[in-house]
């Protein structure tokens, strides 16, 4: 799965091609990831997966905006859950609330369904990070975590999470371990080969399913 088209770049801005563009050449380059994982869901009947990369702006968050956008246009019903508790994006992205998000369901605070935001995106639905925690391993990490991905599977189509790098976060290695499949982004010209090496290490000690790379170039 190659993505290799340029989007102009602004920092720190992910910008949702798929929604504004949905004729360009790179949102037809995410329809093409969304047939291949579809593919997947239906040959192994998996339903939630991990995006993660083995460094810091790789483009995660910008993949797995995209592509819980370009799924959402199939009109599969969606749940894009921002996992990456130390720099949450996804709230950013799509211009939504953060108030409260997954942070609230997992300290029991209140519940998963008080916690999703709809979009206008068909059936798009964000789990935002929730105000910040000092114990992003702990939390994300727990029982409450893994019976919230297992309710969330009956619950959507598909689920789709971002997270933070692997290499350096404990809590991606146990959501991959959690999660039915993981996707490895990488960076063109950013990740070192022994980094991206390391992480398909990393995921095969965890025990993940790592179904495919996807290249990112800007
Ligand atoms: N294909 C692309 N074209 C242009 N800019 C891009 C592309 N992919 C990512 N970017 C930009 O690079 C920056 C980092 O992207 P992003 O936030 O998606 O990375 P990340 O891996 O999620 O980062 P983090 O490790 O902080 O979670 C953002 O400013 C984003 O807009
Ligand atoms: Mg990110």
């Amino acid at each position: 799965m190659v993505l290799n088209k340029r989007l102009p770049k602004k920092h720190k801005k992910i910008q949702l091609v798929t929604y504004l563009n949905a004729d360009s050449v790179i949102a037809d380059q995410f329809r093409t990831i969304r047939t291949n994982l579809k593919f997947l869901m239906e040959e192994k009947k998996s339903r939630v997966f991990l995006i993660t990369s083995p460094g810091e702006n790789e483009g995660k968050s910008t993949t797995v905006a995209n592509l819980a956008v370009s799924i959402a246009q199939q009109k599969e019903k969606v749940l894009l859950i921002d996992a990456n508790l130390r720099n949450s994006m996804l709230h950013q992205v799509f211009k939504i609330q953060n108030q409260t998000g997954l942070t609230d369901v997992l300290k029991g605070a209140i519940s998963l369904k008080q916690a999703i935001t709809f979009t206008d995106i068909g059936k798009l639905d964000i789990l935002t990070s929730g105000p910040d925690v000092s114990n992003p391993t702990e939390i994300l990490g727990s029982n409450d975590m893994a019976s919230l991905l297992h309710d969330v599977a009956d619950m959507y189509d598909i689920v789709l999470i971002d997270s933070p790098t692997i290499l350096k976060s404990t809590e991606t290695r146990v959501l991959a371990n959690q999660c039915d499949g993981a996707v490895l982004v990488l960076h063109r010209g950013k990740t070192e080969m022994d980094k991206a090496v390391e992480a398909k290490r990393i995921l095969d000690l965890a025990h993940a399913n790592l179904l495919g790379v996807i290249i990112n170039e800007k």
